[in-house]
């Protein structure tokens, strides 16, 4: 079998130090999962781990499909944690999974870094497909190996570095996804084209029935590998694309995770724009333009929490650098600048002007 017999238009390749791998793009794409996985070798058992939502939507076509048992975890952020990963760990051994098995991820972003990290570390490791559902998994989660679950001590507390074997984004599988999980992973796509590209601050792209939308999608995944490929660890150029996310983190923190992160990242962004200004790094029109964006895509361009809360919440950021907050601002569009000396005076002003 060669990539030319699958069906599947496009074909983008990442270069990743524990191997390279590629992004199979385009509709339909889940379909074809049974010859990508022939076309790389990956021949021995495998399971597909969804979620209670995803499994009768996909999750049993797929299992049917490809002839392998399916494993439902519960849906929702509260179950990324080490607890389902023991359990999900019961299930392969239950399934004869072995070495030369294969744990294939079908879900958003708490599905691929649970499934991802029971991948990582049973048997010390087997192979990992990642087929992202939810928009912020296609564009962001799925992509950079970053697996991990959750501690009641805070998100991402545990993980490793996992590469897929492979990604496959099939669009066909979103118009299922609800409203507010679609406008959330827009935010993130945004967020690349704050860092990158222009072209990619139309609100009218995020309209549900753009023909148009793989394009977005596409430029969007391009943005992150690049990211990654250029920064595998995180140790440096990686960091930008926290853009907002200093804020995200906070707000969602203050909120006691009622806020989604995409949410969070939408109101982040607006206040790193807002912050750049303070800065002096840009003009008025940079933070008018993300606020009007970020607005009309319908995610919150305010917050209602006290400033200094969120200011606080910041001091415990799992990505905080010893004893400086880190800040990604904004020269302009594609400017992207870390700064390590934001006043804390200039971050409170910035979250008072943003309070509802
Ligand atoms: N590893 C990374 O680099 C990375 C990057 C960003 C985010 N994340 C993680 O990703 C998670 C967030 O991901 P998410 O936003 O995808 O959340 P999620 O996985 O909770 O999915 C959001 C909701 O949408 C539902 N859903 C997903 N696809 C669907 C579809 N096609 N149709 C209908 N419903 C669908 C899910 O069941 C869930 O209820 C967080 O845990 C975050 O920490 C990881
Ligand atoms: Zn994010």
């Amino acid at each position: 079998m060669t990539f030319s017999e699958i069906p599947v238009p496009e074909r983008i390749a990442v270069r990743a130090p524990q191997g390279d791998y590629a992004i199979y793009i385009g509709d339909k794409a889940l379909k074809t999962l049974d010859a990508l996985l022939q076309l790389h070798n990956l021949n021995g058992k495998a399971v597909i781990v969804t979620n209670q939502t995803i499994a009768p939507l996909y999750g049993e076509m797929l299992s049917a499909l490809l002839g392998v048992p399916l494993i439902a975890v519960p849906d929702g952020e509260q179950y990324k944690t080490l607890e389902s990963v023991r359990a999900l760990y019961d299930k392969l051994l239950d399934h004869g999974i072995d070495r030369h098995g294969t744990v294939i991820a079908l879900g958003g972003g708490v599905i691929g870094d649970l499934a991802g990290f029971a991948a990582a570390t049973y048997l010390r490791g087997i192979a990992f497909v990642q087929a992202p559902t939810s928009l912020l998994a296609m564009v962001d989660a799925s992509i950079g190996g970053k697996v991990g679950v959750d501690l009641p001590q805070g998100k991402n507390l545990v993980g490793a570095f996992k590469q897929p074997a492979f990604i496959v984004v099939d669009p066909t599988l979103l118009p299922t996804l609800p409203e507010a999980e679609w406008i959330c992973g827009a935010a993130e796509i945004i967020k690349a084209g704050l860092l990158r590209d222009e072209s990619l601050l139309d609100a009218a792209l995020y309209q549900r029935d753009n023909k148009e939308f793989v394009k977005v999608l596409k430029r969007a995944i391009q943005i992150k590998v690049d990211y990654v490929q250029r920064d595998p660890y995180e140790q440096n150029i990686r960091a930008e694309l926290n853009l907002g996310h200093t804020f995200a983190h906070a707000v969602e923190k203050v909120s006691g995770y009622t806020w989604r992160h995409g949410e969070a990242v939408g109101f982040g962004l607006v206040a790193a724009a807002r912050l750049s200004r303070a800065m002096g790094l840009c003009d008025a029109a940079l933070p008018e333009r993300v606020e009007q964006l970020v607005g009309a895509i319908g995610l919150p361009t305010r917050c209602s929490f006290e400033p200094s809360a969120v200011r606080a919440a910041m001091r415990t950021d799992k990505k905080r650098h010893g004893q400086t907050l880190r800040f990604v601002l904004l020269r302009g569009i594609a400017q992207p600048e870390i700064r390590e000396d934001v006043p804390e005076q200039a971050v409170l002003e910035v979250l008072e002007s943003l309070r509802s």
